[in-house]
């Protein structure tokens, strides 16, 4: 579980104003709310006193109280503002204890939360973390365009997830359908691949004909004109932006660690297509719905297996993509201890080959 990184934690649609929810990323327990002017925070649920939740506790819109003292907290930076039990004489410096928040955006219909490296601990005089970037965003070809996003939860660790995600050989045994492909329509395919910065991306190409926004892109554009591009990114970020004129149609799928054994997918999709057409966001909700929850019953099974700890083994082509993710995760860990620049493990393009 990589530390440093902009994470999902909640669609933005759940958290309400003055309302107190509870979240949990890389093992950290979050109480996540929106101030009285819709602004969200995330902070450490776990009072820096002595470790009650603070989800339970009075939330004024500003200040977050816990339940067993009555200590409050200031919920963006977490600075203690009040301890019920001091007398007037008592000097302890109450502005110096922070209960531990963390930077908190909303983008795209997701609350995203900050983990820094060394994340405040629960006794905390730590101030917030500063997030060197804003938090990640669906890349948009036009002013006007629909949003949607579907999540599962996986009970495999992140990595499985990752890899689980970006593996193209499941397709034709994991994701059947009579609308889609059968184990039939299996084929040989070459892609290529190219280094980007804490990443891989493979290249603009035609998409394969069997993707669902594909197939609809196809009612619009004729097919030589559409092109896909696909990148992965450290931590835990795919990207897929296909383009066909003026029409496009682009997702952030991220896969978050939950726990050492327990991993959230959250897609979300922007497109310009079909924008006045009111079924089409259920239509793309259904076909996707459908996708993650075929790989989502698939690792349920899969975890199953891996309780037992099994040797596993990664071959070339089809398990390329998945090697570079090991090599990235090991590289960005290596330049953080050298504070050298990442050692991308791709010297440069790669042409990969399988069938599916
Ligand atoms: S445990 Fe929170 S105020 Fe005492
Ligand atoms: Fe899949």
């Amino acid at each position: 579980m990589l530390t440093g990184f902009w994470y999902r934690a909640l669609p933005a649609d759940r958290v309400h104003r003055n309302q107190l929810h509870k979240a949990t990323l890389l093992e950290i327990p979050l109480v996540i709310g929106r101030d009285r002017a819709n602004q969200p925070f995330a902070v450490r649920d776990a009072c820096p006193h002595r470790g009650m939740p603070l989800n339970g506790g009075r939330f004024d819109g500003e200040n977050l109280e816990c339940p067993y003292h009555g200590w409050q907290f200031d919920v963006h930076d977490g600075q203690c503002q009040l301890i019920p039990s001091l007398t007037h004489d008592q000097t302890l410096k109450v502005d110096r204890i922070y209960a531990g928040s963390y930077p908190c955006e909303e983008q795209d219909d997701f609350i995203w939360v900050f983990i820094p490296d060394s994340p405040p601990l629960g006794a905390g005089f730590t101030k917030p973390a500063e997030a060197p970037d804003p938090a990640p965003q669906i890349a948009k070809f036009s002013d006007k365009y629909k949003l949607a996003y579907l999540q599962a939860d996986m009970p495999v660790s992140i990595d499985h997830g990752i890899i689980g995600l970006m593996d193209p050989a499941h397709g034709p045994f994991v994701h059947q359908a009579w609308w889609w492909r059968t184990q039939h329509s299996i084929h040989e395919k070459q892609k290529n691949f190219e280094p980007i910065p804490n990443g891989f991306r493979m290249s603009a190409h035609t998409p394969s004909s069997n993707s669902a926004p594909y197939k609809l892109l196809r009612l619009y554009a004729d097919a030589d004109s559409i092109n896909t591009t696909i990148d992965f990114i450290l931590p835990n970020i795919r990207t897929e932006t296909i383009r066909a004129g003026k029409y496009w149609f682009s997702s952030l799928t991220t896969v978050t660690p939950i726990s050492r054994n327990q991993c959230r997918i959250d897609v979300v999709a922007a497109w310009n297509l079909f924008r006045w057409v009111p079924f089409v966001p259920n239509l793309l909700k259904f076909v996707f719905g459908k996708f993650v929850e075929q790989d989502r019953h698939t690792m349920e099974i899969q975890a199953e297996g891996l309780k037992h700890n099994p040797h596993l083994m990664l071959i070339d082509d089809a398990d390329r993509p998945a090697k570079w993710y090991f090599q990235l995760k090991a590289a960005y860990l290596e330049s953080k201890r050298t504070g050298e620049p990442l050692r991308h493990p791709m010297a440069g393009p790669v042409t990969l080959k399988w069938r599916s």
